[in-house]
């Protein structure tokens, strides 16, 4: 039996992580640590805590003391990482903020580890999973060959080059302090709980409501998409298998380009507003009420500066080795992500509050051309 410590499990992977541990490994304990940020939302994790599946405390993984409690009254032997500030737009109007969590916070949270788990009564068998992402190794030109886990870092946004400090103190603090360590670096997730800030629930949401779809630029930048339930299941594989001390590359092998996503995701909604007629009542501002492809909506703005061109993941060291294969096809992801949307409205509309509204407003005025 294991006993966890999520952190930022309130928000979009954390969450989806804690409904995955609850029903795999029902007998294990959850602690979730969580700042609740304007991404951190406990409707996402509410029901596991009214059932009594996990344990919500609410705070900073910068609190050395706070993580020093926890740790020892909870005997945690595992610790898995998902606190940080994830939006890489919110990173160039504010990189401080990014490096206060996604760095210090990360190096406050190794430091607690590294010292409760020196103490002799402490747990025998202890991991830090530290989750990363694929932008830390910069962009690919059309040509390039997927990233490995030993293609050189080269972050290109700040979110970006905090995630990278962050992983070379993982790095360090297995190499110098001996602390039984993993990190994974993902690719694009997507699935249930992610806030509409993120290109997949913000199109939906906006073809709900009949607002702009904007798209970057030319639409063009290549990702590599993985549903978040593959992505939690490869956690599980590393946690259950991996040596400490390894790194894993972990995508779905799925080559993009946002425009072409977009686009499946508008006739995705349109087929089902076909389908359920009740959904023109329910979203009267959507295309699909008024009769137009939702594919209307679409509009370039201007680029983000600085953003990478391609994202390719090379899965094959996690394939060959803990023989994990991203189970969740693109397609039947995407229905299956709309579908969740539409079914429920009631979280999406308490988590777009008016803070979000605010940034959403002056975030595209100034993007448009
Ligand atoms: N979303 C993706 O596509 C993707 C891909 C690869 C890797 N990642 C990584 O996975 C992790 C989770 O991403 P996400 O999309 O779920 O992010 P998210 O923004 O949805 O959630 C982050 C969570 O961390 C919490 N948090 C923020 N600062 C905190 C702090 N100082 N202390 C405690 N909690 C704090 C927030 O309240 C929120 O609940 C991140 O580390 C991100 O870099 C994300």
């Amino acid at each position: 039996m294991k006993r966890l410590l999520v952190t930022g499990g309130a928000g979009f992977i954390g969450a989806n992580f804690c409904h995955y541990w609850a029903t795999t490994h029902a007998s294990d304990r959850l602690v979730v640590l969580d700042a609740l940020t304007y991404a951190g939302h406990l409707a996402s994790i509410a029901t596991l805590e009214a059932g009594g599946a996990l344990r919500f405390v609410h705070g900073d993984i910068g609190d050395g003391a706070l993580v020093t409690t926890l740790l020892e009254e909870e005997r945690i032997d595992t610790i898995v990482n998902f606190a940080a500030e994830s939006h890489v737009d919110r990173s160039i109007e504010d990189p401080a903020s990014f490096l206060k969590t996604n760095v210090l916070g990360c190096q406050a949270l190794l430091e607690a580890a590294r010292v409760a788990w020196q103490k002799p009564d402490a747990p025998s068998s202890r991991r830090f999973h530290h989750v990363s992402t694929d932008e830390v190794y910069g962009s690919l030109s059309p040509a390039e060959a997927g990233f490995t886990e030993r293609t050189p870092y080269a972050p290109n946004s700040p979110y970006a080059a905090s995630k990278a400090a962050a992983d070379h103190l993982v790095r360090a603090y297995s190499s110098t302090y001996g602390l039984p360590s993993t990190i994974s670096n993902c690719s694009n997730n997507y699935g249930p709980y992610q806030f509409p800030e993120k290109l997949l629930p913000l199109c939906i949401l906006n073809m709900l409501e009949g607002r702009v779809l904007p798209i970057y630029g030319d639409g063009l930048q290549i990702r590599d998409w993985l549903h978040v339930s593959d992505h939690c299941r490869a956690i599980d594989l590393i946690l259950q298998d991996s040596a400490p001390g390894e790194t894993w590359n972990v995508g779905g092998s799925t080559q993009d380009p946002n425009i072409a996503v977009v686009g499946m995701l508008c006739d995705l909604v349109d087929a089902a507003f076909t389908a359920q007629p009740g959904l023109a009542m329910r979203f009267p501002g959507s295309a699909a009420a008024r009769g137009k492809a939702s594919r209307s909506l679409m509009q370039h703005v201007r680029d983000r500066p600085g953003h990478d061109r391609r994202y390719a993941v090379d899965s094959g060291k996690i394939r060959q080795r803990l023989k994990f294969v991203a189970a969740t096809d693109l397609a039947a992801g995407l229905a299956q992500t709309v579908r969740w949307y539409l079914d429920n409205e009631s979280w999406w509309r308490s988590v777009a509050s008016g803070e979000y509204r605010q940034w959403y407003a002056r975030q595209y005025a100034a993007a448009r051309k």
